[in-house]
């Protein structure tokens, strides 16, 4: 069962995404050469405190067996496509193309971004994965409308980014938001025929999150139990944003972060 929000929830939704933005824009300029993966956290959680929310992904297991997610923000580096861990010793290097996660509860619900930065003087290879990673999620929200299919959604992201030779991750997906940090609908990132058909309608609030990487699309998971890293040892950025859908379109729930308006 898919869960719509009301017109209500869907405004606590966007206060909530507000604050989240203004978080992560806080995250991504202080992600620079030298700063702690743990202190990011550490601001991470601070300000959303201060906010009046909760960081959502803390203490979270995606699958019961899941060890408890130990921070707010997944911080995922280079060949790390998402959920890597904050850790005390791990320092954000020159180059470094760093992934940046977050997810928080307002007023009783969830909204969950993402955003890629691409730190100093990083190569040419990794600014343009990330700018074509940000660009199929712009291309995937054009498609968001009440009536359209789900699997619209990887077919946008797939034009665009097949041709230039990219590898989108499979085993990992988008997904409605709100009453929990992960709820239906699953939207992935590419399309197979057989996939089941699935209808956009008003009041879906839904978190694309395109995964991308400059090789294969195939991802192992680390022994720290969250960590998904490229198999090939290609780079890898992620973009996500929380949107409800509507009548005419979407409405964008979580703003992009200030360097992207
Ligand atoms: N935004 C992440 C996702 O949709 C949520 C990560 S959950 C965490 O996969 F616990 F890893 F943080
Ligand atoms: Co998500």
């Amino acid at each position: 069962m898919i869960k719509l929000k009301t017109p209500e929830e869907i405004a606590k939704m966007k206060r909530g995404g507000e604050i989240l933005s203004r978080v992560l824009s806080m995250l991504m300029k202080a992600c620079v050469v030298g700063a702690h993966t743990v202190e990011l956290d550490k601001l991470a959680q601070e300000e959303i405190k201060k906010a009046g929310g909760t960081p959502s992904f803390l203490n979270y297991k995606i699958h019961p067996k899941d060890p408890a997610y130990p921070g707010a923000v997944c911080i995922s580096i280079n060949d790390e496509v998402v959920h890597g861990l904050p850790e005390p010793d791990r320092i954000i290097k020159d180059g470094d193309l760093v992934g940046l996660d977050i997810g928080m509860w307002y007023e009783g619900l969830a909204t969950d971004m993402a955003a890629t930065v691409a730190v100093g003087k990083a190569s040419s290879q990794a600014k343009r994965l990330n700018d074509d990673t940000r660009e199929s999620l712009r291309r995937a929200l054009k498609v968001v409308k009440d009536g359209a299919w789900i699997h619209e959604i990887g077919m946008a992201v797939e034009e665009l980014l097949e041709p230039k030779g990219y590898g989108i991750i499979k085993e990992l997906c988008g997904h409605g938001v709100g009453h929990a940090v992960h709820e239906e609908p699953q939207i992935p990132n590419y399309h197979e025929r057989g996939f089941r058909a699935v209808k956009m309608k008003a009041g879906m609030c839904l978190a694309i999150e395109p995964m991308i990487t400059t090789g294969d699309w195939r991802i192992r998971q680390l022994n720290d139990g969250w960590t998904f890293s490229t198999i090939d040892g290609s780079l890898a950025a992620h973009w996500e944003v929380t949107v409800a859908v509507t009548k005419s379109g979407y409405e964008l729930l979580t703003p992009w972060p200030d360097a992207e308006k």
